[in-house]
Parts: C-alpha cells; structure tokens; sequence
C-alpha cells in the first residue's frame, strides 16, 4: 500500500524513468537496558514491523534530490556529493547525507547522486528511532546500488552511529542502529554493547501485547540533555578510574560500585552511575527471567527499570511519569516503562491482551486530562531488519 502511492509521488517529483529500487528499514522499540549503551552495558531492543520506506535512482551527476512523504512542507531539498558538511543541516536530509558522508570516510566511495522518496510509518517524534531507521535504509540501499558486499548488517549499524555521531553531533550509543539493521521477528536482541556480542532471544508473550504511548511532547532540548547525561557517565567513571582499573560502569555491579562510589565526587554523577550499574543489571536478570517463561518477574524489572530512569537518571519527566505509573494502575498490566532516549517520546507497556482496549482508554483520558493534550496509542509488533522490496 505504502509503496503504491510512493511509485506515485516518485513519478510526480523526479519522473519515472530508469531504475528505481525500494527498500524498507524497521524502527525499533528497547525492552529494557535503557542509557546502558555508551556505559558498556547490556540492551534489549527489538525492531518493529513499522519503520522507514526509501525509493531510489542513481543519478548521472552528483546531485542529491530528496523528498519525504511526511515532510511535505519542506518539499524537494536539493544538494550535491559536494556539500556533505557535518553538523550544518539541520532538516530531515541530514539524515541521508551523514550516511554518504559515513560512507565515504570508511573509504567506501559515492560517486554517483540520487533522487531519493522517503515514507515513514514510525510516528515522528515517538522515540522509535526514525532518525536511525534512515540511517540503516540509506545505508543498506547505498550497499545494495554500489554492490559493496564487504559490508555486513553490524557495519551499517556502525555507520549509522558514527554518521550520527560526527554528521549530525549526537553521541549517541550503538542499540538503536543495531537493533534495526540486525532485527529479527519475534526476537529481541540481547546486546551487550562491550564487545558487540548477542543473541536472539525468542519473545513469547503468549497473550499479552506490546502497546506503546507516544507522549507527542514537543522534545526539544532533548539532544543536549542526553549528551549532558553521557558526560555525567564518563566523569563518575573517569574518578572511578583513578582508583581502580575498569574499562566501563558496565563492568560493575551493585556491590562494585557501593565499594568505590565515594571517588565519585559529585552526587549527581553518583546517581548517574548508580542507574548504569543497576539498569545493566537488571536487563541481564531480565533477559534470563524471559527466558525462562516468567514474565510477571520480566515485568517487575521493567517497572524497576523506570523508576531508576526518573529518581537517578532523571530522564523521564510528568508526560512520562503520568503514563507510567497510570499503566501500573490498570488492569493487566505485567510491566510499564519509559524507553528510547526519554524527556518525551514513548512509554512501552506490557498488557493482557484482553485488557487492551480498557488501558488505552484509562491512560489516554488520565493523560488528557493531567497534561492538557492527547497521547497516541500502539499496539505493534517485532519485526525483520532492512530488506529490499523491489
Ligand atoms: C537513544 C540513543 C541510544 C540509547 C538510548 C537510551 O535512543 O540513540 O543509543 O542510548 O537513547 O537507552
């Protein structure tokens, strides 16, 4: 369906002529190990069925064409192989660009431009990583279109980091590239981010839903706040350093950390740490609890989880918080936290089938009326990595 009214605006825009390629990269939803993944810790995402549709055409040239079906406004964005500079663009088609840029600096040449629709079916704004769901579909049709089959589904998740990184100045960690172009259906991927090691791991939620809540507030400073959590992590683990030898706060436990937390001298940084410790911790325990069919103690987890994120990590916020601990009120709820980055974005809740409909008009009218606008609501599924559909 998507594709049909692509092949329609493709035409209409570009022209329909020549070789025109589609392909399809999912976005992804964190089940938990939240700001695990720049700590060296563990994370537990899986891909979604919903995510980013490319259509694309090699160029003669070395122009660069762009037109997203969901940013209508700002219409045809056109530029050249010539004008990929880091950190300069701040509309949608920097997204694309970064991984042309990553491409080039990884020695990978592109010599050719292109004229590329875009459609996503990720809700914008909702923390579902539409941004790295670009990066890997323009990374895995650039592989496809110049046939550079030395690079693996794990290397486009890198690029997508590194341009993410360095294009466009979010330090952000590996899960959301990896869980895209990695995803498997009906699997989470159980990551730990140390060493790039992971496993499938099946999710049977034998009647019970993943539904998630888009909070739909405006984020804001959210980038900056989450680089500003990152430097919190890295000086509580730089004074930790300075008395023991430890690669990352990954490498702690609890009882680790209670033994040296005084090296940490600012308290804030203190509970920084304390929430990377605790939440790796806690997704290892998770993933084994899921493992072992008790998902009742895999929800009591998630619930921990969120509490961690707003007392130590204070990332969560009333739009958040208001969803959250509404969720934990209803009925048929196993488990209900923050995920993605927070300070907006979605919650993810685990819910009895059965009990869906009445949690989704029990949290959505708490929400309307405590926060003075509506939350989205949905039910979604895990799907496949990136393909190409035509
Ligand atoms: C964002 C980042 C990820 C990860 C999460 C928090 O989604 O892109 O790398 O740090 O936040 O877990």
């Amino acid at each position: 369906m998507e594709t049909e009214a692509m092949k329609q605006c493709f035409a209409e825009k570009f022209g329909e002529e020549g070789e025109i390629r589609t392909y399809f990269a999912p976005g992804r939803v964190n089940l938990i190990g939240e700001h695990t993944d720049y700590n060296g810790g563990h994370v537990f995402p899986c891909a979604l069925t919903i995510g980013t549709y490319m259509m694309a055409r090699k160029r003669p040239d070395r122009k660069l064409r762009f037109y997203s079906m969901n940013f209508e406004q700002a219409g045809v964005i056109e530029t050249s192989l010539d004008e990929l500079e880091p950190l300069v663009d701040k509309r949608w088609s920097a997204y694309p660009k970064g991984m042309m840029w990553a491409f080039q600096q990884k020695g990978y040449a592109i010599e050719n431009g292109f004229d590329i629709l875009l459609y996503g079916n990720i809700p914008n704004g909702s923390g579902l990583s539409s941004s790295a769901s670009v990066e890997v579909v323009t990374g895995f049709m650039l592989r496809d279109m110049y046939g550079y089959d030395a690079i693996s589904n794990i290397d486009l998740a890198l690029y997508g980091q590194y341009s993410e990184n360095n294009y466009n100045g979010v330090n952000c960690g590996i899960m959301d590239q990896f869980a895209i172009a990695m995803g498997k259906k009906d699997h989470a991927i159980f990551l730990d981010t140390a060493d790039l090691s992971y496993q499938y791991v099946p999710v049977k939620l034998n009647g019970i839903k993943i539904v998630l809540a888009s909070s739909n507030k405006k984020r804001g400073l959210g980038d900056s706040k989450y680089n500003q959590r990152r430097a919190e992590c890295e000086q509580a683990l730089a004074e930790i350093q300075k008395q023991m030898d430890v690669p990352s706060l990954g490498a702690l436990d609890e009882k680790a950390l209670e033994a040296v937390q005084d090296a940490i001298t600012d308290p804030v940084c203190r509970m920084r740490a304390r929430h990377a410790v605790s939440e790796n911790q806690r997704t290892v325990k998770a993933v084994r609890l899921l493992q072992e069919d008790n998902i009742e103690a895999f929800g009591e987890l998630v619930n921990a989880s969120h509490i961690s994120l707003r007392d130590d990590y204070e990332v969560t916020g009333i739009e958040l918080d208001t969803l959250v601990e509404t969720a934990w009120q209803c009925e048929g709820v196993i488990g209900s936290r923050m995920t993605g980055a927070g300070f907006g974005g979605c919650t993810l809740s685990l819910v009895k089938a059965e009990c869906v409909d009445a949690f989704i008009e029990k949290v959505g009218s708490v929400y309307q009326e405590k926060i003075g606008y509506a939350a989205d609501f949905y039910v979604v599924d895990i799907g496949d990595g990136p393909v190409r559909l035509a």
